[in-house]
Formats: C-alpha cells, structure tokens, sequence
C-alpha cells in the first residue's frame, strides 16, 4: 500500500474526461502512480487491446471512468450506439482487469439508471425496480449491465474485489463549455458570463426555472471516489454518490450570478421545455462511509467559473 493508502498502480480509464481530470488532481494522486492512457493510446472498444494493456502494466487498482457520455438529444438519436459503446467498454476493461490479477475495480455508473417514476429520494434498492427513462435507456441499459457484470465477477473472484458507484450529474473544472453541447451548469456560465460581457439586462431561463436538480462539484466526487477507494472493504458493493439534495434552476442561476457580479435580471421562457422529472440519490450509504463534499455551490461555482475563465484565454 502506497502513501496515499490506494494501491499502486492505479489505471484510470477516462483520464481525458472530466472525472478522470479531476481524479488527477486530487493531492492523494499527485505522486502516485497513475496510468491514464488517452484513447489514441488505448481504444478501449478493442478487447485485445485492452488485455494486452492490463497484462503489461498490471494496475493494482482500475477506476472504469470511461464512457460515451451525451445529452438527451445525442442519447435519443443514437440509443444503439450509447448502449453498444458503454457495453464494449465496461466489459473489456472489467475482465482484463479481473484477468490481468488487479486487487480493486471501481466501477462508475450513473443515477440514470434508476427507474424513472420516482419521487421519493432514489435508493439502490431501487434498480431495476420499474422502467426507465426512455430518453437515455440504451445508455443506462449498458450502466446496469456492467454493474451487474462487476457484481458477479466480484462474487466469482478469489484475487479482485469489484465495486460500483452510482453518481448524480457532476459539474466543474474540466466540464464541457461548448454552448451547443454543455450541460446546465456550465451553460449557465456561459450565458452569465456572456451577459455580462454585453451588457444584457437580462438572461433568458427556460421554463420557469423551477425544476430542481442535483449537481456535485467534480472535484468533491473525485475526493469521494478517493476515499472509497481508501476504504474500499467498508465500502457497499454498490453506492450512490451525490449531495442527497437539489436546487431549482432558477436557484443555480442566481448563484452564478452572485458568483460572477452580474446584476441584471433574468425572465423566463415558458414555451420551452422544462425536462426531466426531478431525481435526488439518497446518500445514506455514502453517510455511513464518513464522507462529506468540502465545496458549497458558491465555492464550486467560483472554482469553476475560475477554470473557465483560464481555459477560454
Ligand atoms: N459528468 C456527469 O455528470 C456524470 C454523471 C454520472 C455518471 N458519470 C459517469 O462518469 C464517467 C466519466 O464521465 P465524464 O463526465 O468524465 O465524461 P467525459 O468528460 O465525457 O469523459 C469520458 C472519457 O471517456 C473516454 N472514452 C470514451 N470512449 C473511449 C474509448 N473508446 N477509448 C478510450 N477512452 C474513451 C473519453 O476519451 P476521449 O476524450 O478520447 O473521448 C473521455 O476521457 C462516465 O462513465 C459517466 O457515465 C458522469
């Protein structure tokens, strides 16, 4: 066991990506040592490859952040193709790791993968417990199956111990600020930022801003994955990750707003849609791990719109 108290090394899949970034940057990793291949290096689609990978470096701990992630209208036009890909991607990195003799696999699912009728916080008794949002059911589909992959390749295996993590939407350093395919964090910034660079007295919410979701700083999830990761046999096969609560939209707006001094108003668009019902992981296990986030929304959104700022010079 290493300093950090993780064992060494530690593959992570998806280092290009936001988790994977934020996973680099947490003062447990920097010293450790990281195996972070980017796609051009290892196209996780190609199983040998993938084993040819594993049997080479041998990491002691996999962390699975790789995924072909999308909004609703990517997901909903290519369903085949978010289930084919997450499926490949899950499974080859899965059973080269359990092959290859690593000790941990962290695996990273999503809360879309609860049934979509909830109102109630969402629990991970819940799975499979009624349908699924159809929106994003090919991408969930996969989700669920290589969780479930894990959870029978752990019962299976003297040598590796699997594990799965279920995260809420995350936002934060390293997020996605193209406008045409941001999520809504980052676009609220954008148009915040952009409003404020213009001199526009107002900013256009749509819907009317009620709807509530749930975001975690990513930095705050990659301290939680950290620290399961520290405490990976007290930890439960499967857990949720996120703050247990949520905030309407028009709330995320003038958080951005008070962050970045913008002073004018906003008016709202009710013609447009308003989304998704809304969907809160209930953090009880995470709880019991003793673990907290260190970020309040105003913090994370100052950390962010400082990345962004840094990023668009
Ligand atoms: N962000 C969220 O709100 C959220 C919420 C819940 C769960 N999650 C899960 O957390 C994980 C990481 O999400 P993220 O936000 O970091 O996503 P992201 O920023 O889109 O990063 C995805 C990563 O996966 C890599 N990847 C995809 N296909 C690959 C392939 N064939 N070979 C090698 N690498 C490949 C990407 O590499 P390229 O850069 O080369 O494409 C990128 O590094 C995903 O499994 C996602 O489902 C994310």
């Amino acid at each position: 066991m290493a300093a950090s108290g993780l064992l060494e090394p530690i593959l992570v899949t998806g280092g290009t990506g936001m988790v994977g970034q934020n996973l680099r940057e947490h003062p447990a990793l920097s010293g450790a040592r990281l195996l972070m291949p980017g796609r051009a290096e290892l196209d996780l689609r190609d199983a040998a490859a993938v084993r040819a990978y594993m049997q080479l470096h041998r990491p002691a701990t996999v962390i699975h952040a790789a995924g072909k992630v999308g909004g609703i209208q990517a997901n909903m036009r290519d369903p085949a193709g978010f289930l084919i890909e997450n499926l490949d991607l899950g499974r080859n990195v899965i059973t080269a790791a359990v092959e290859a003799g690593a000790s941990v696999v962290l695996n990273l699912a999503s809360s879309c993968i609860y049934p979509r009728d909830r109102t109630t916080l969402l629990r991970e008794e819940d799975l499979l417990t009624g349908p699924l949002e159809p929106t994003n059911e090919g991408y969930a589909l996969a989700k669920i199956a290589v969780l479930k992959l894990a959870a029978y390749l752990d019962a299976a295996s003297e040598a590796t111990s699997l594990k799965s993590v279920i995260p809420c939407n995350l936002f934060g350093r390293h997020d996605n600020f193209k406008p045409a395919s941001s999520h809504l964090l980052p676009a609220i910034i954008q148009k915040v930022h952009g409003a404020i660079q213009t001199g526009a007295e107002s900013v256009e919410i749509w819907g009317d801003g009620t709807a509530r979701r749930e975001f975690l700083f990513a930095t705050d999830f990659a301290d939680a994955v950290v620290h399961c990761l520290q405490n990976f046999d007290a930890m439960p096969d499967l857990m949720n990750i996120g703050l247990g609560f949520d905030y309407s939209i028009n709330e995320y707006y003038q958080t951005v707003a008070d962050v970045l001094g913008y002073a004018g108003g906003f008016h709202h668009d009710l013609d447009r849609p308003v989304g998704m019902a809304r969907k809160v992981v209930d953090v009880s296990r995470l709880d019991a791990m003793g673990w907290k986030p260190r970020h309040d929304l105003k913090q994370a959104v100052g950390l962010t719109y400082e990345f962004f700022l840094r990023s668009a010079v």
